[in-house]
Order: structure tokens, then sequence, then C-alpha cells
């Protein structure tokens, strides 16, 4: 009997025949996730409703969304957040100086541990997560430090539907705990004050969540804070669990962002994950990072 081999249907769509909009123009990265916006300073455009909606548009047709050559303030770039919806105060990672939503992600030259060295998708521990993240690059290596996202409604789609079936109706546990005692144990200086008071944060999603503007299902786990489904150990979810974590970033859902100082990249982390990459030794890497309060996933 011949083996069936489920694969991504080709890609999206819109990646194709991307949408056309009036205040810039769009280059998809690749087939699957992830555009270029050319044409736009944001910082000249924070007050256009008109430019905001487009911006909300493109990012639910592509996902990831990248402004390059853009120059950047920190209150700048927390007014580009704020078009997206309230900003959430995330409490693991130290602010930027008298704001505390402006979260600092850097790696000094002589440190060696990676601030998101694992796949997942804004604080899925929270109730409710993250729903947009735009970071703005300042000090970037000259190559290395690509960040990889990969698009988790492509992902899900791509399972078979008795996999589909079966993982209807699971939920799963995303906790905070493990990672962050690992950040605070190789980043003391950059672990936020209030860490311990929420190191214990844990919440419970679905596993396939559909997406609140698009209607499209998404894998919602992610390698770096889901542990378990409820209701099942650590030992009996792992299979499953692995499974979904290898398949969701099969090259072909994903794109990967090079960055140059004054990159600014926003994405929707309701259907993606990412992953920063670690290659770049004696290196300084530093970025702002805001996030918005997401909705609460719903199957
Ligand atoms: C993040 O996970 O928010 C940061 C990603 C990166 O450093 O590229």
């Amino acid at each position: 009997m011949q083996k069936e081999v489920y694969r991504a249907s080709i890609a999206h769509p819109a990646q194709f025949t991307p949408a056309i909009y009036k205040h810039f123009t769009v280059e998809p990265i690749t087939g699957a996730l992830g555009a270029e916006i050319l044409g736009l300073d944001v910082a000249a455009n924070l007050d256009n409703p008109e430019v905001a909606e487009e911006i909300r548009s493109a990012l639910f047709e592509h996902l990831v969304l990248l402004f390059r050559g853009q120059a950047l303030e920190r209150e700048t770039l927390r007014h580009f957040g704020q078009l997206f919806g309230t900003l959430q105060r995330n409490p693991t990672v130290k602010k930027a100086a008298d704001t505390d939503d402006v979260m600092l992600v850097r790696q000094e030259a002589e440190e060696r541990f990676n601030f998101s060295g694992s796949w997942h998708s804004d604080v899925t521990w929270g109730r409710p997560p993250a729903g947009e993240t735009a970071l703005y690059a300042m000090d970037v290596p000259p190559c290395g430090g690509d960040t990889h996202f990969a698009n988790t409604a492509l992902a899900y789609d791509a399972l078979s539907e008795e996999m589909k079936a079966m993982l209807s109706g699971l939920k799963a546990v995303h906790s905070l705990e493990v990672s962050q005692r690992e950040f605070s144990a190789k980043k003391p200086n950059d672990a936020d004050a209030d860490v311990e008071d929420v190191v214990d944060l844990f919440a419970e999603h679905p596993v396939v969540c559909t997406h609140p503007v698009t209607g499209r299902k998404c894998l919602f786990v992610n390698e770096q804070f889901t542990h378990r489904f409820v209701g099942m150990s650590e030992e009996e979810s792992c299979p499953l669990l692995e499974t979904l974590f290898r398949h969701q970033v099969l090259p072909d859902f994903t794109c990967r962002v090079r960055w140059q100082p004054g990159t600014l990249a926003l994405w929707d982390n309701r259907a993606t994950i990412h992953y920063a990459s670690n290659d770049y030794p004696n290196i300084r890497r530093e970025m702002m990072r805001v996030s918005t309060v997401g909705d609460v996933p719903v199957a």
C-alpha cells in the first residue's frame, strides 16, 4: 500500500496575489508568510488612521511585516504598538528607562545565552497571551541573529483530518517557569525585578485556536512554554507535543528575517511562532520590543 504523506498545500495564496495598498507596497518574503513593507515612513504616519488600518490588513494577510530603515525612539515605538491595542506589561525582562512596557531584548558581546532560542509565540503563559509584537533593531550583527517565523495556520491546514479530529477539544498547559528560571539564572542583569512574583504563572489554552480576525484555525502550542496537555502528565503528552513542535516548523511554513539597524518587525502571535538564531559570538545585539494584550484564545 502506498504511504500517504501529508504536506502543506503549497502556500498561502495571499503571498502570491497580495492586496493592493494605497500607502505602501507589499513584497512577500516567502510563500508561507512575511512581507516587506516598502515606501512607508512609520514615524511620520503614526497619526494617520488610514495607514494604521492598511498596516493591520497587511499584517493579518502576511502575519509578519518588515519596515526597513525606520528611525524610532522609545516613545514612537510605543505609539506604533498602541495602533494595534493596549500595550502589555511583561514582567519577565527589564524595560527601557522610564517605561513599564518597552522590553529590552539584548545580548552583550560576551554573553552566550540567547533570549529567544526556542520556538514560541509571546506570552502564551499569560491570560491573555500577547496579540501583536513590534520589535525594533537598534544594534545588530552585520550577519547572524536572524529571526525565524513559522505560520501556524498553514501548519494546522497541513495536518491529516484524523490528527485534526484528535486535537480538537484538547487543551494544553503553557507555563513560564522553566524558561524564566533559566533566563534569570543566565542573564540575571536582564531579568525584571518583579519576575519572582509571576514565575508560577501558567495558562490553559485550546491546542487549536480560531483566529479572531481571519477565522483560520491555528496550532497553538510551542516548545518554549507548552509542557503538557490538560489532564495528561508530561510523559504522556510528550510524544504528540514533540510531533507537533517538529511539524509546525517544517521549512515550508517558515520565513527568515535578516535584521539591519532600523528594521522594525511586526508580527501576529496568534498565528505564528518565532525563534532567534544564536550565531553571532562576540557581537552585541540590542532591540526594543512592545506587545499588545491579545485575545483569550478560543477553539
Ligand atoms: C522575541 O522573542 O521577542 C525576540 C526575538 C528576537 O530576538 O529576534
